[in-house]
């Protein structure tokens, strides 16, 4: 049985490997060598990862790959993407070629702002908070200065403050609604820092004020928090050219715009195919979100709130067809940086922002948009011709033949063989199989 362990994060990477090791990866004899396997042999490289996170062991690799000829705005652009699911990079730059021939991408961001809560109890009547608020509201303002002053410097800071009663949904359940601007960053420190301290300026002024003290009624924050739901930081993509420019050597042009429309219809209707479409964009988003440092977790809760803004969850993306042009568009609420956070210190982040060519964050909202509006193609578009196996499979092949230790030309066979004849997991078994004697 194993026993708690007290006072882990003081022991060196070393010991924590060790214990670890001796705990609970008794019957794995090359564990520590496969955990030593990933360090950098660069010690500061090695230390800046470390650091990162509590308790690190070792690194944890996922591909960094590239989608080129991304046309936006009549800008070039190649992707850079981390992922580890075999065709996402090949869809996107199968999407972005596609799309070049046709007059690229048109990405816009339609606003930026963010935004934090202090959520309060109050249980005394309505009128007297409401009067605390319009009468402590300056004083926030001004006990926020100093957080401020950089922020502000730059154009961005504090937009509004709104007192929004929720008292009739949970009894005397109040917040305070912080709305900001935060230019290139993500802004999650920013507005936590800002909305702490305005936190502790409200339960301190609520003390002086004379009604509450009359009733001896005071609100109590109970947390102050951004929010990742950001529909007020939001861009839109779009890609439209005539129905018969659609036309390839596989499909007729108007036949697939009309599928690909209703595909996408089915996808606003149904939430289970919303929730698959919605990932399949996502796979986009998420490969650029994490190849520029910033927070995947948060743009994936946004965006599906943002899905389910009516009441019922739907499709990101929207296309139709009018007077023989194909519209299909994308609007998502991303709240990312270009500044702070992982952006300046991962040098692969660097890199990455190097590769977009140093763009700031309404920039790389637009080019997140086109990423996932193009996986979002790429995806419909093989589920309404060929079904999403052939391709996906393809890819996939090589992942099979690794993990059934393919030689190099074991691997250079099985992909000649896999040209005509269609890969499953069995199949390529079979064939190794069979090659093998
Ligand atoms: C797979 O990762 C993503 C898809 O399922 C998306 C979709 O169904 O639209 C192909």
């Amino acid at each position: 049985m194993n026993q708690p362990v007290s006072g882990f994060s003081k022991k060196s990477k070393e010991e924590k490997i060790e214990w670890l090791a001796e705990n609970y990866l008794q019957n794995n004899p090359d564990s520590v060598q496969i955990l030593k396997k990933y360090w950098n042999e660069d010690a500061s490289l090695q230390q800046l990862h470390d650091d990162f996170i509590e308790n690190t062991l070792s690194n944890y690799y996922l591909p960094f790959g590239i989608a080129p000829n991304f046309l936006i705005n009549g800008k070039l652009f190649a992707l850079p993407m981390v992922t580890e699911e075999s065709s996402v990079v090949a869809a996107a730059s199968n999407a972005a070629k596609f799309w070049l021939e046709r007059g690229g991408f048109m990405a816009e961001v339609i606003s930026t702002e963010k935004n934090g809560q202090i959520h309060f109890n109050f249980f005394g009547s309505e009128k007297s908070i409401e009067a605390f608020f319009e009468e402590v509201k300056p004083k926030l303002r001004e006990s926020i200065q100093s957080i401020e002053k950089n922020m502000k410097a730059r154009g961005g800071g504090l937009l509004e403050l709104l007192l929004i009663d929720k008292s009739h949904i949970l009894d005397g359940y109040y917040y305070i609604h912080a709305s900001f601007e935060t230019l290139d960053a993500m802004g999650a420190n920013f507005i936590n820092s800002c909305l702490e301290q305005m936190a502790h300026t409200f339960e301190e002024e609520a003390r002086n004020f004379e009604t509450f003290q009359k009733n001896e009624t005071y609100p109590e924050v109970v947390m102050s928090i951004l929010s990742n739901y950001v529909p007020e930081c939001l861009v839109r993509a779009e890609v439209s050219c005539k129905v018969e420019e659609l036309t390839t050597k596989h499909y007729d042009g108007k036949q697939f715009a009309e599928k690909f429309v209703r595909a996408i219809e089915i996808a606003k209707t149904e939430s289970r195919r919303a929730v698959t479409h919605n990932k399949g964009i996502m796979n986009g988003v998420d490969a650029l979100v994490l190849a520029t440092g910033n927070d995947f977790r948060a743009v994936e809760a946004g965006v599906h709130a943002y899905a389910a803004r009516n009441s019922y969850y739907g499709s990101l993306t929207h296309a139709k067809i009018e007077n023989d042009l194909f519209t299909f568009w994308i609007e998502l609420p991303l709240a990312v940086g270009t500044v702070g956070g992982l952006t300046s210190l991962h040098p692969l982040t660097k890199l990455a922002f190097e590769i977009l060519q140093k763009p700031n964050a309404k920039e790389l909202m637009k080019i997140l948009a086109v990423a996932g509006l193009a996986q979002n193609f790429a995806a419909v578009r093989s589920l309404v011709t060929t079904g999403i196996q052939k391709g996906h499979m393809k890819m996939h092949l090589m992942n099979i033949l690794n993990q059934m230790h393919a030689s190099k030309e074991e691997k250079e066979k099985a992909l000649e063989y896999f040209i005509t004849n269609p890969v499953s997991h069995s199949s390529a078994v079979d064939f190794l199989k069979k090659l093998r004697g």
